[in-house]
């Protein structure tokens, strides 16, 4: 994940996790779940975990601690309806803000495997 970051930096992450919530609020599967009065706030946790996950800034465990992110999403239904949408809308957020190869690939493979561990209900 190192590569990801060299490749398209910090600049590049903010602007793919832009990209990618513009979609999760229209979406109508994924916008229920998010604090709808706090999308800014959203928006920066996975930015932040993003860049510390590709080697980056260490914001995300300074302001959150140990990421945990399986207990973290307990709360919500997530079955293979949303872990697909999730990397549907990630997968667009790739192509709009026109991330290559090979950080496209590391990524998608990351966040594949990722949506799958969140996985917490069954259709
Ligand atoms: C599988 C489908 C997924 C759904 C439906 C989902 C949904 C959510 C929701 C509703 C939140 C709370 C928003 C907030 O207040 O921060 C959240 C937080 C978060 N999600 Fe996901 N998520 C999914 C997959 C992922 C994946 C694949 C990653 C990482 C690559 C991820 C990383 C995060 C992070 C870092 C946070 C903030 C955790 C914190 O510090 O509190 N999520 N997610």
């Amino acid at each position: 994940m190192n590569e990801v970051y060299q490749q398209i930096g910090e600049e590049g992450l903010n602007a793919l996790v832009c990209a990618f919530y513009k979609r999760v609020k229209e979406d109508d599967l994924l916008s229920p779940m998010y604090p709808s009065d706090d999308w800014e706030s959203a928006q920066g946790r996975l930015a932040d975990f993003l860049i510390y996950r590709c080697g980056g800034s260490q914001k995300y465990i300074e302001e959150r601690g140990h990421p945990r992110l399986r207990m973290r999403h307990m709360p919500f239904h997530i079955g293979t309806a949303e872990r697909d949408r999730w990397l549907k809308l990630m997968r667009e957020s790739m192509e709009e803000t026109k991330v290559e190869p090979p950080a496209s690939k590391l990524l998608a493979e990351f966040f594949a495997q990722t949506a799958d561990f969140m996985r917490n209900a069954s259709e």
